[in-house]
């Protein structure tokens, strides 16, 4: 069926009898040549400015280099950690260095807001050292800060919990992390793009200290992980 139509319709394209259809065919032929050139040129043109982009992005990122800063705590001080009648009750000091390992990125801490969590359960937050909040901290530097974490709260231990908290105490040393949230900005000399947000996540053993100020181990110092 096909193969009988189209014998048909190419004789009525190139029919002799028909002469004034192959002008406007030429026409249109012609044109679409114009078409497909303008579309290349866009084309190429597209391809370039990506190209470009690209480039620039990559040059600029070979030339800033921007890396996340380094946070760690260096010491952890647990006076009280007592669990009682679903009640939690402690008091835990920790000091932190902050590291910008940047040659050319400022870093701003609008920011900085800790968490502590026992059990997967939240037991306090706290601002992080009242004068790191709008801290900047300078290229390749290395700055201290602390957060205290102390008071009492509600908590409900199931049974696997509360024997990991049994054995815990039974240790004197308590798994316990600590998130702390940021709101950052870089700053390349003046130039400062928008917020950001970056979290840093520290899984710590701390241990208890008696009365006397004694631990059954000194705290060891513990990176954190640093996402933005
Ligand atoms: C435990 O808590 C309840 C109220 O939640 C209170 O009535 C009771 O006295 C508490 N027990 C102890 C030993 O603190
Ligand atoms: C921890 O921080 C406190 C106060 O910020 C300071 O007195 C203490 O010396 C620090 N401890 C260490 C080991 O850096
Ligand atoms: C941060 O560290 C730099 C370099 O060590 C120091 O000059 C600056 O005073 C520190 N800032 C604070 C607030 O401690
Ligand atoms: C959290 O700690 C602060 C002290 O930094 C304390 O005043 C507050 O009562 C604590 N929050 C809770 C829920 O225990
Ligand atoms: C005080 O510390 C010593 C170790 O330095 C320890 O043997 C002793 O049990 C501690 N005393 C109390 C009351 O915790």
């Amino acid at each position: 069926m096909d193969n009988n139509k189209q014998p048909q319709l190419n004789s009525a394209y190139y029919g002799p009898t028909i002469p004034p259809t192959e002008q406007p065919h030429q026409h249109s032929h012609r044109r679409r040549g114009c078409c497909c050139c303008l579309l290349n040129i866009l084309w190429i043109t597209l391809v370039s400015i990506i190209i470009l982009v690209a480039l620039a992005i990559l040059i600029f990122y070979l030339i800033v280099q921007p890396r996340p800063f380094k946070f760690t705590v260096t010491e952890a001080k647990l006076t009280e950690f007592n669990y009682k009648n679903n009640t939690l009750r402690y008091n835990l000091v920790l000091n932190f260095t902050v590291r910008n390992p940047n040659k050319k990125l400022e870093i701003l801490y609008d920011k900085a807001e800790g968490q502590a969590f026992y059990e997967g359960t939240r037991f306090n937050t706290t601002g992080v050292n009242t004068w790191f909040n709008s801290f900047r901290q300078y290229t390749t530097t290395t700055n201290r800060t602390s957060g205290v974490f102390t008071g009492q709260q509600l908590m409900v231990l199931d049974r696997d919990q509360l024997s990991h908290f049994e054995e815990n105490k039974r240790s004197g040393i308590f798994d316990i992390d600590v998130k702390i949230h940021f709101t950052i900005r870089f700053s390349l000399n003046k130039f400062i793009p928008g917020d950001m947000k970056a979290k840093a996540k520290c899984e710590l053993k701390v241990p208890l200290s008696s009365s006397n100020g004694s631990t059954v181990a000194a705290f060891k110092l513990t990176k954190c992980d640093v996402s933005y």
